[in-house]
């Protein structure tokens, strides 16, 4: 609520701006000027003078009085034993109502009723009107402001519902194709009638852009200053237009191309006549529209065809010319997209996903930076030994029995509750205390204010203590240490306190900084000591957040349930989350169908420290992930995807893809049994040939399997395919695109190059018969790709070429191909950098080639340069 000033206040009461502050003076309220704020209190304090003034005190209900105290005092803390002292302010803030009964009410002297009388009866009675009416319109306001919730509340019921809903259907139809025969078929059928109809739609849409055109050139040729009036109106109209129909649009544009003879033919036809209903289409602009796009580091092909406003089929279409073959919900690396897009005549743009990152953390502290902040509770982790009685202890707190039904007593997770203790809310994290959790345990630190350190009275320190320690510190979180199991007989209090001396923790009474409780969790004794110290130690942190805001997190855990798909539970850092939000976790993101509190009570919304489970996410995040509300579902999609990427060129980097000389090492094993080969040949011909041979060999203990032949270059659903099914490609005079090789360097799949047959054939016998030898491989050496081709009286046919990858040499042999097959096998004639011949061409230079004896080189081929190499096979190489 913004503030109200005097003035405002005296408009709002219709009383000249002096009379108000005399009345304020007198009532020992201390605004002075005009704009000084008026308070709540301060209202009060003036109707409360005033009914004094009047002697209307007593009506009514009994008066109210709140008081604010805040009281700063400092504190010195430590300062012993050559620790350096620190100065702690401390702001204790309370506030009292107080109530007074009405037969409290003071009795006023005649002369001073008299004096009210004629000073302010009128006056306050419209005053107090005046005071009504804003109560009124306050309670109106609320009251809509009620009713505006609740309309927004319904209508996200009623959309998570609908959701729900489409989501059914999408599910049950997915089933139904997968498990249904005949419904597939059914749904095929639609589907091509579905497409038959669309294909007539567009053409029919043509077929009018087509129409439309003469009377779009008409004015071009109209008589000087002549404009046509309608012409006047055209450019809204078009931007207009163009905002909504540019696909239409740039089809005319694209349709126009081959069309234009007729376009120009009627447009030289005089006429004086002009079709009103297209002059729209006047001054559309005949050069096809560039666009500027956005390229992230991944993308798929559908969202990329949809920034360059074309149909995801044209771009599939292109990039197929380009050799790249992928479908629509496939992801292209930026290198395959930024190409795709020059090629399809627009610009692009390159944005890392740091740009991504960056632009997101923006707008999470734009939607912070002007809203207040206000205390949030403490987090709390509870840390230390194994059975040192951390979860009894918080189960004590919460009053239930979680210790009660845990397997086997041992915390598997990362617990989290909130709890209203009588002295305020805390959330607690309760981490495993085995050792083999201590990764998840160092999560734990990171979102925690407060770390309480658990030692057993009859245990003492103990390693994983110790860890506890360093990940308190590391965190730079304050430590409580909770000696717990003090009512044991055994328990010895001063025997921990002194091992904790050790690690440089130094009890407050021995002159430290550290308070240390001791607790039992059996009896309840210094319990509420302990959670007195974590409240004292939340006010020296002055812990605030934003809740106005959007909302960002960490995740605590998640896990994919049947039924419920990914939960996650949720740590609010800053922020509301709300029910109905986007939220971007590590590569997953989506809306958030529904809320639960730690007791599986749904919430519909979640504020700063407050834990909460949440339903919708598109997988299951790992714990510690960030969280974030992004405004845009289109974002949040894209990040998504950018660091999904990311993620599996690093799992693909330690992937489980099969390598030939991998099968020595696993067949003496006995764990390879096949051999899974794809074969994907230049000609059907050679494929069927190679299959039949393979499948001929003499198979020992290992079978040789061949999974798929084919015919084309190697793409990267090929890859992917031999990936899943732990398969070795055979590439006979092909070779893999773009694509496909990076695809090939984040999986590892073995894929194998060959142009003679019977090399294939020794190579797999020798590899299924065990047999070690050596083993003559082809190693690309380099690629360059042939940007035009000059003619030269001289040295026949020169290939100006742009090296791509690794090297083109001089003395080495080359193959030419084209669409990443093999056309020709040779050896360089000249390779030359301007005028000078060289040996070398590094990657990422251009370069002039001449091919001997081959002279049908092309723009768009590449020059393959490569190497044969005789390796000795190993098998410590390969294990
Ligand atoms: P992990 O989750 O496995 O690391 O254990 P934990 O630290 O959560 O310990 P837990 O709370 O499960 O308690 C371990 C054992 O200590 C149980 O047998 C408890 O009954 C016992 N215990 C816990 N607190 C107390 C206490 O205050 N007094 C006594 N006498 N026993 C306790
Ligand atoms: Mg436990």
């Amino acid at each position: 609520m913004s503030t109200l000033t005097v003035q405002d206040f005296a408009k709002e009461l219709g009383r000249p701006v002096e009379e108000l502050l005399e009345q304020f003076r007198e009532a020992g309220v201390s605004v002075s000027k005009a704009d000084a704020a008026v308070t709540a209190e301060d209202k009060i304090a003036l109707l409360n003078y005033l009914k004094q003034k009047t002697g209307t005190a007593t009506a009514g209900e009994p008066r109210r009085i709140t008081l604010k105290r805040r009281e700063t005092t400092e504190l010195r803390l430590g300062g012993g034993r050559g620790a350096p002292a620190k100065t702690v302010s401390i702001e204790v803030r309370k506030k009292r109502t107080y109530v007074k009964p009405e037969e409290g009410a003071p009795a006023l002297d005649e002369q001073a009723t008299r004096e009210a009388d004629e000073l302010a009866a009128r006056a306050e009675a419209e005053r107090e009107a005046a005071a009504r009416a804003a109560a009124e319109a306050d309670a109106r306001r609320h009251q809509e402001e009620l009713e505006r919730k609740l309309r927004v509340e319904e209508e996200a019921r009623q959309r998570a519902e609908q959701e729900a809903e489409v989501q059914r259907a999408k599910e049950q139809h997915e089933r139904a194709l997968a498990e249904d025969p005949l419904y597939r078929a059914k749904w095929e059928a639609e589907r091509a009638r579905m497409r038959a109809a669309e294909n007539v739609r567009r053409a029919a849409e043509a077929a009018r852009a087509l129409a439309a055109q003469p009377a779009a050139v008409v004015p071009a040729a109209p008589a000087a200053g002549a404009v046509p009036a309608p012409a006047k109106k055209a450019p809204e109209r078009v931007a207009r237009e163009r905002g909504a129909g540019d696909r239409q649009h740039r089809t005319e544009l694209h349709l126009a191309e081959g069309k234009g003879g007729r376009r120009e033919k009627k447009a030289k036809k005089p006429s004086g006549r002009v079709r009103v209903e297209n002059v729209h289409v006047f001054e559309k602009p005949v050069a096809p529209i560039v666009r500027e796009v956005e390229v992230p580091e991944a993308i798929t092909v559908g969202e990329l065809a949809n920034r360059m406003a074309v149909k995801a089929t044209e771009l599939i279409k292109v990039m197929m010319k380009n050799g790249i073959m992928a479908t629509i919900n496939q992801t292209l690396d930026q290198d395959t997209a930024l190409l795709m897009v020059e090629e399809m005549g627009h610009k692009a743009r390159a944005v890392k996903a740091t740009d991504f990152e960056e632009s997101l953390e923006q707008a999470v502290a734009g939607s912070e930076a002007d809203v207040e902040r206000v205390l949030r509770p403490p987090v709390v982790t509870i840390m230390g030994h194994v059975d040192h009685g951390k979860t009894s202890l918080l189960d004590h707190i919460r009053k239930t029995r979680v210790a009660a039904g845990e397997a086997g007593g041992i915390t598997q997770h990362i617990g989290a509750y909130h709890v209203q203790t009588p002295k305020g809310i805390i959330t607690f994290l309760d981490t495993p205390g085995h050792a083999a959790f201590t990764k998840m345990r160092a999560r734990g630190a990171q979102v925690t204010d407060i770390v309480i350190l658990v030692v057993a009275a009859d245990d003492g320190v103990m390693p994983q203590t110790v860890e506890a320690i360093q990940h308190a510190k590391s965190a730079k979180a304050p430590l409580i240490v909770a000696i717990t199991k003090i009512d044991k007989p055994e328990a010895d209090i001063d025997r921990v306190k002194n091992e904790l001396t050790k690690y440089e923790i130094v009890p407050e009474e021995w002159g430290g900084d550290t308070q240390v409780v001791g607790v039992s969790a059996f009896t309840g004794e210094g319990i509420d000591a302990l959670l007195d110290a974590i409240l004292v130690q939340a006010e020296i942190l002055e812990l605030t957040a934003p809740v106005e805001a959007l909302a960002r997190g960490n995740i605590l855990e998640s896990s994919v349930e049947k039924g419920r798909g990914p939960v996650a539970t949720v740590l609010v850092r800053a922020g509301t989350l709300k029910q109905g939000d986007v939220i971007l976790s590590g590569p997953h993101f989506g809306r958030v169908r529904a809320m639960f509190d730690e007791n599986g009570r749904p919430v519909k919304e979640a504020g700063p420290s407050i834990p909460v489970q949440v339903l919708g996410l598109s997988g299951a995040p790992d714990a510690g992930d960030d969280v974030v509300v992004v405004a845009d579902e289109r974002k949040a999609r894209e990040l998504a995807i950018v660091r999904e990427q990311k993620l599996r060129e690093q799992r693909m980097a330690q992937s489980q893809a099969v390598r030939m000389d991998q099968i020595f090492a696993k067949m003496g094993e006995g764990e390879v049994k096949q051999l899974n080969l794809m074969v994907k040949a230049d000609v059907q011909g050679s494929a069927e040939a190679i299959a039949e041979a393979l499948r001929k060999l003499p198979s020992g203990e290992v079978k040789v399997n061949v999974l798929s032949t084919a015919i084309g270059g190697i793409n990267e659903s090929d890859i992917d395919l031999a990936l899943a099914s732990k398969a070795i490609i055979i590439g006979f005079n092909v070779r893999a695109d773009a694509a496909a090789r990076k695809h090939i360097q984040d999986t590892g799949v073995d894929v194998r190059y060959y142009s003679i047959i019977y090399e294939i054939l020794d190579d797999v016998s020798d590899a299924i018969s065990g047999l070690l030898g050596t083993e003559t491989r082809e190693q690309i050496v380099g690629i360059a790709q042939v940007r035009e081709v000059f003619r030269s009286s001289k040295l026949g046919n020169i290939a100006g070429c742009l090296v791509i990858e690794g090297s083109v040499q001089r003395n080495l042999p080359i193959r030419v191909l084209r669409n990443n097959t093999v056309i020709f096998e040779g050896v360089l004639e000249s390779l030359r950098r301007f005028k000078d011949d060289v040996q070398k061409v590094e990657a990422g230079t251009e370069c002039g080639i001449g091919v001997k004896d081959y002279n049908d080189v092309k723009a768009g081929d590449q020059i393959e340069c490569f190497q044969r190499v005789e390796v000795r096979r190993t098998v410590s190489a390969a294990a």
